[in-house]
């Protein structure tokens, strides 16, 4: 996981995509925009294909999936060809399956006590989620106790919170769905979303 987080600085697009063909053309906006690791999430009935399409297309791109809630979801997701897995929470099971599918997975976690949960199986990249509100003060919390953890937060991060997240130490990137929303995906608001993206990475 830890050289994917370090490309996917400083922000990871989290993608919900229900139209196949708008895929590749999304993709695209985001790496003109400067931004190379995508996650897409099993939202919609079509993410595998997704993801599948995209790796075929567009090999320059890192795309994982996102939402994964069971190891059969990690399973599919493998064998679509998503090169890592994202979860907004933490499972024995699904850390089981990662580690034996060899899959680089970003555990979400939220509590001090997840956070140990997801350490002591051998995790420390970890996705806080939701940052919500209290985002910031977790991160600032935790980088006492757990000072081998590094987190992506996401979940309520928008343009103006995204450089008070990237301050932090102990966050090595941030998640969200500003950059591409649903509204402008669907209008195929290419440009819109580059500029997006760029303005993302200028953050950092
Ligand atoms: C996620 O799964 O990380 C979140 O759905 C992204 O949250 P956001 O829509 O608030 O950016």
């Amino acid at each position: 996981m830890e050289g994917i987080l370090v490309q996917a600085a400083p922000v990871l697009p989290v993608l919900v995509i229900d139209d196949p063909a708008l895929a590749v053309p999304l993709a695209s906006a985001l790496w003109q925009g400067g931004i190379s690791v995508l996650e897409v999430t099993l939202r919609t009935g079509p993410a595998l294909e997704v993801i599948r399409h995209i790796r075929q297309e567009l090999p320059e791109v890192v795309v994982g999936a996102g939402t994964v809630l069971s190891a059969r979801q990690m399973q599919q997701a493998q064998q679509a060809g998503a090169q890592f897995a994202v979860s907004p929470g933490f499972t024995p099971a699904l850390a089981e399956a990662a580690t034996g599918q060899q899959m680089p997975w970003l555990p979400g976690v939220q509590t001090a006590s997840e956070v140990m949960q997801a350490r002591e199986a051998g995790f420390r990249q970890l996705k806080l989620f939701p940052a919500g509100e209290r985002g910031l003060e977790l991160l600032d919390s935790y980088a006492g106790p757990f000072q081998d953890v590094v987190f992506c937060p996401s979940g309520g991060i928008n343009p103006a919170s995204l450089a008070r997240y990237l301050e932090r130490p102990n966050v090595i990137c941030c998640g969200g769905s500003w950059l591409a929303p649903r509204v402008l995906v669907e209008a195929r608001e290419w440009p819109t979303i580059t500029g997006l993206a760029r303005q993302a990475r200028e953050s950092c």
